[in-house]
């Protein structure tokens, strides 16, 4: 059996399935086969991404180790005794990452931060800031993973932890994204005693008497707005929107601003004395703070940071094409892996620890 490159120790030697050189031929091979099980690439992601095709990926979604948190099988990175130094090796794999993501791609980034000499390093945005402006990435959200629950917290003067980051980033202003993929579903409108009342209970009845009655608008506003709340309410029974609001001036207020300097819409109900809130037909867009539970899926007897397959759904579905590939450099026990199998997608992990892939490739190789 062959030593690894840019592995540890020489007892990481490797079953078939999980690579452990000649990469780019394994990648163009996998590609071409269109299989959905992933590609387990074994190796320091530094060596591995030097070594793979330019621009052969779609999607990076990926959770590096915590720095000076937990020991991982072969060390790896994250036990560096100084955060810059740990920074400085994360920034090199991200580089080279940069390299095999293509001009449209994503990069979703999760991470933790540490606490150090009592205070919080604030690893995050330092990484996140040196991406920036070191190697050129465009930061287009700072989500906020919200684990709802805290685990062991014995600390007696401070909050108990319950939050991470997933950056997403890009190389270039257009990329690739699906905003329709990740909506929820709409609430759909229904018919209350022959007459059509929208998904949260609108009907039209309040805003007609609102319009009918207002001391604040002249008769053709009222007129006007009238005759666009009907239109609306066509809209609603026709399925082109979900729903809608009605502002209407001396009833109700702008929700961010009265200025109408600053908002268009605060201007809209100075000159028209109405605007309406159209609800996009397709649902809602997700919103920048995630709710989602930490899950033991594994048991924890190995592996102690996989992060939740839900973690990984809205990455892949936005910024992923059908039929692409999404990469992760540090798939540990390959949750991400399993995700982009789950969704159609091609995937490909690497790890430093042959002992994690062997469980990644074992948790993929269920039945869809
Ligand atoms: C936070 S864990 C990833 C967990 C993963 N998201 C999952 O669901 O199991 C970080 C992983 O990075 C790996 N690692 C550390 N240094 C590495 C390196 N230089 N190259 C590749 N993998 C590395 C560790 O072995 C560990 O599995």
């Amino acid at each position: 059996m062959e030593r690894l490159a840019g592995c540890v120790s020489s007892a990481d030697c490797c079953p078939d399935s999980i690579i452990a050189s000649d990469y780019t031929e394994a990648v163009n091979a996998y590609r071409a086969s269109g299989r959905l099980k992933p590609l387990l690439l074994l190796g320091d992601a530094r060596v591995v991404l030097e070594q793979l095709p330019p621009s052969c990926v779609d999607c990076v979604m990926t959770s590096p180790p915590y720095w000076k948190k937990r020991e991982y099988e072969n060390g790896g990175i994250g036990q560096e005794s100084d955060y810059r130094e740990f920074i400085e090796h994360l920034l090199e794999v991200f580089s080279a990452l940069k390299r095999v993501l293509k001009p449209e791609g994503s990069f979703w980034l999760n991470i933790g931060d540490t606490y150090h000499n009592k205070g919080l390093v604030g690893i995050p945005w330092r990484l996140a800031l040196a991406l920036i402006d070191q190697q050129g990435w465009i930061l287009r959200n700072s989500v906020i993973w919200n684990k709802v629950k805290s685990g062991m917290d014995n600390a007696r003067d401070r909050l108990a932890n319950i939050h991470e980051h997933v950056f997403h980033f890009v190389k270039q202003p257009k990329y690739y994204y699906n905003a329709d993929a990740i909506r929820s579903k709409p609430r759909m409108a229904r018919v209350v005693n022959g007459a059509v009342v929208s998904a949260t209970g609108v009907s039209g009845v309040r805003y007609k008497r609102q319009i009918e009655l207002s001391t604040a608008l002249t008769e053709e506003e009222k007129r006007l707005a009238l005759s666009a709340l009907n239109q609306a309410l066509a809209e609603v029974r026709a399925g082109r929107i979900s729903d809608f609001r009605m502002i209407i001036r001396g009833q109700h207020r702008t929700t961010h601003s009265d200025s109408e300097k600053v908002s268009g819409r605060a201007k809209e109900l100075h000159e028209r004395g109405f605007y309406l809130l159209k609800y996009h037909q397709k649902g809602s867009k997700p919103a920048d703070v995630w709710d989602i539970l930490p899950e033991d899926t594994q048991k924890r007897t190995l592996h102690f940071a996989p992060y939740p397959v839900d973690l990984c759904r809205i990455p892949i579905l936005a910024t992923c094409p059908p039929g692409g590939v999404v990469l992760d450099p540090f798939c540990g026990t390959g949750t991400t892996l399993l995700a982009a199998r789950d969704l159609g997608r091609q995937s490909i992990g690497i790890d430093i620890s042959r002992r994690y892939l062997e469980i990644a490739e074992e948790r993929c190789a269920t039945l869809l």
